[in-house]
């Protein structure tokens, strides 16, 4: 990579090539996007922008050549345009050309990093784009638009995108609902603009998550597969979009409402981080987010605590009595993290009121929250606090003293949900409000966490008293309050919950080292809602809990080694009544709270592998350690298979070393596993067996049968 009269970069990281070319004073065209080329000199470069141009076109009426990373009206991208905007019907499509040499570096971190200044003198707009390529493999790009001139020029959008290749057929991206997250959906890479828009100003339980395009049938070991993400947690859009002459490109930007970002003259809109991956498989793509994430600065270092939830212990009915017998028994489960839930503050005694007034409630702890906070702490366990700020029930002081900063359209209170409204931080007293009172609570209790909800829907969000959209100054502010309060309070750890996984992004996980995937904690959704949660977020930072025996929002019943096992591979925790567990159970559940301890340095620092199997009735998964010297599997059986339990391909091991795989122990009694299998129908699961990495992926081994509903781990250990 040079630096000077730079017409052609070749960035390369972890497998991953981005060939560039910055020719004609135009912004950066992406001429390859995708697996490593090798070492590329000038010439190579130069002819690879040839190849790798127009492929398409038997027709003369054909313009579009190329389309830079900040798609152009003007330079014939006939599809949707990267900046939106107007000055009043004027300068709507501009032309952006650099105004300098492009300026590449390295960072410490090993992270190559172009910057590029455009400007339109004519639209009076300038541009400057930023490209950086982790070491990691995933890339990210974002562009700061700023009107040089003339009158106000109001943004509609301002959107990047990365044009992918023809072979990338096929589409996945993701959608669900409250306790229903990630339900994976897919589709052919057709003709026109496939958009997932959001404007609930979150990032959504319906999030697209992910979109991916891939070789038809990409799995997740095999298939081409490029993905792109928005870092942002408000109103946003991610698109695929193919051209009629061929041309396909995935894109993604904020969603602005009408006037909600207008520029005066030298005023700059940001765009949130477009991140993007490539990779052989869904796996890898993931891996270089979990590399990403894993590198940040905020990320954890230390073992990720095993977390007591009282939510679906106690729901609202809590007491000093209640919480210390549940803390009394979590420590001796081996919980390392007490969060007690909502219904702690103002008058919330159930989900109608007092959300706004974050003070401790003196009906239920009328010697304030000390005392729990003191007993939690002798236990040896950190506590942790429900909050939800961005929020307001209309019965709460709050409300009562500034209905103003209601989130208000049109002049109209908005609708409710969950009984609540949606708290404007736009304003700077509200703002201040919730900041002051958080920094209290922190600076009055050893708090070490703060479980942060957000349950409501930003929509019709209009900014008092002119109304105009909000959600754009709301989201930066709730934002900006995390920041504070972690810098006020280092060390403090934040977990973002929005209903469940209604806000997993790489925005809020800028400030964020936990998620709840979902208000679910059934292990059959759960298997789900995990597998595809840690698609983009490595398993330490996404919260995994073992519920009652009958789930709360499904109503089935699952042995708690099913439970157990589910929750054994995230951030563990427990929500469960433990008063009403009985001896036996609770002996279980330390035993599994113990193995999560065990193996956490490679539950949480290994590589994610899904294994493709040939049927969708057995889910196999697992982490494989960085050197690959041991691994652990996950076998789970969803349903009964029409082909009998059949083989698991256990992937991800160095080919060319031999592993001993061996089940878990049978002297431990394995619930859910036919009893007859370890002496009888599967002989290798007595003593073990050893095998190379190449024969365990190419050829597997015969599964135990199990019960449908259970699962059971594959230890894997080089010899
Ligand atoms: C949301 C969260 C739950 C719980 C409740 C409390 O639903 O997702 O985990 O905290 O709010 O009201």
């Amino acid at each position: 990579m040079t630096s000077d009269d730079v017409r052609h970069l070749h960035l390369r990281a972890a497998g991953t090539s981005v060939a560039l070319e910055l020719s004609g004073g135009l912004l950066p065209v992406v001429r390859h996007w995708g697996s490593d080329l090798g070492p590329l000199g000038d010439d190579d470069l130069a002819g690879l922008a040839l190849a790798a141009g127009a492929a398409r076109g038997d027709s003369p009426f054909d313009v579009a050549d190329r389309v830079s990373v900040v798609p152009e009206h003007a330079l014939a991208w006939i599809g949707r345009p990267g900046v939106e905007g107007s000055r009043s019907g004027r300068d709507w499509s501009p032309a952006l050309r650099t105004t300098g040499e492009p300026e590449v570096s390295t960072l410490p971190d090993g992270t190559q990093r172009l910057l590029v200044r455009s400007a339109d003198t004519t639209a009076h707009l300038g541009l400057d784009l930023e490209l950086e390529l982790h070491p990691g493999g995933l890339l990210r790009l974002r562009a700061t638009l700023t009107s040089t001139g003339g009158g106000r020029y109001d943004v509609g959008a301002v959107r990047l995108g990365l044009p992918v290749p023809e072979r990338a057929g096929e589409l996945l991206d993701f959608t669900g609902r409250h306790t229903f997250e990630r339900i994976p959906q897919r589709r052919p890479f057709g003709a026109g603009v496939h958009s997932r828009e959001v404007r609930t100003g979150r990032t959504g339980l319906d999030a697209v998550h992910l979109l991916c395009a891939g070789e038809p049938g990409f799995g997740f070991r095999s298939g081409q597969v490029w993905a792109v993400h928005l870092g942002w947690s408000g109103n946003q859009q991610t698109y695929a979009e193919r051209l009629s002459n061929g041309a396909r490109l995935l894109g993604s930007g904020e969603a602005l409402e009408h006037g909600e970002v207008s520029l005066g003259p030298g005023e700059s809109y940001a765009t949130p981080w477009v991140y993007a991956a490539h990779g052989t498989g869904l796996d890898e793509v993931s891996g270089r987010f979990h590399a990403w994430l894993r590198s940040r600065p905020h990320a954890p270092t230390r073992p990720r605590p095993v977390t007591l939830n009282t939510w679906e212990a106690v729901y609202f009915d809590q007491s000093f009595e209640r919480l210390t017998a549940l803390a009394d028994l979590g420590a001796r489960v081996g919980a390392e993290r007490f969060v007690l839930d909502d219904g702690w503050f103002g008058g919330r005694r159930d989900d109608t009121t007092s959300l706004g007034d974050w003070t401790v409630s003196p009906d239920v702890w009328p010697d304030g929250l000390g005392p729990l906070v003191e007993h939690v702490h002798r236990l040896g366990m950190e506590f942790g606090l429900w909050v939800e700020p961005e929020m307001v029930s209309r019965d709460s002081d709050l409300a009562r003293a500034h209905p103003e900063w209601l989130f208000s359209g049109g002049g109209r209170p908005g609708l409710e949900s969950r009984q609540q409204h949606v708290l404007d931080l736009g304003h700077p007293g509200a703002y201040a409000h919730v900041h002051d009172q958080l920094l209290d609570l922190l600076h009055r209790h050893d708090i070490a966490y703060l479980k942060w909800d957000h349950n409501r829907y930003l929509n019709d969000a209009g900014h008092t008293p002119g109304g105009e959209a909000g959600v754009h100054a709301h989201t930066l502010a709730a934002y900006r309050l995390m920041d504070e309060l972690v810098a006020a309070r280092p060390g403090l750890e934040i977990e973002s919950c929005a209903g469940g996984g209604g806000r997993i992004d790489l925005g809020v996980l800028d400030r964020c080292v936990r998620v709840w995937a979902s208000d679910c904690i059934d292990p059959l959704e759960r298997q789900q809602i995990q597998r595809w949660t840690f698609a983009l977020l490595p398993p330490g930072w996404v919260g995994t809990h073992v519920g009652s025996p009958r789930s709360h929002t499904t109503g089935r019943r699952h042995d708690l080694s099913f439970r157990a096992q589910t929750a054994l591979w995230g951030h563990m925790g427990i929500e469960w009544d433990l008063t009403a567990a009985d001896e036996d159970e609770l002996v279980e559940l330390a035993a599994w709270v113990r193995l999560h301890k065990q193996q956490r340095d490679l539950l949480h620092g290994g590589t994610v592998v899904n294994g493709d199997h040939h049927d969708d009735d057995t889910w196999v998964h697992g982490v494989v350690a960085p050197d690959r010297s041991r691994a652990l599997y996950d076998v789970a059986s969803l349903r009964r298979a029409p082909s009998g339990p059949g083989r698991v391909r256990l992937p991800g091991l160095d080919p060319d070393r031999r592993y001993r795989v061996s089940a878990p122990d049978p002297a431990a009694g394995l619930p859910g596993v036919l009893p007859r299998t370890l002496s009888m129908s599967v002989p290798w699961a007595r003593a073990g067996v050893v095998l190379t990495g190449r024969v365990l992926d190419e050829i597997g081994i015969p599964m135990l049968p199990l019960l449908p509903e259970h699962a059971h781990l594959v230890h894997v250990t080089e010899v």
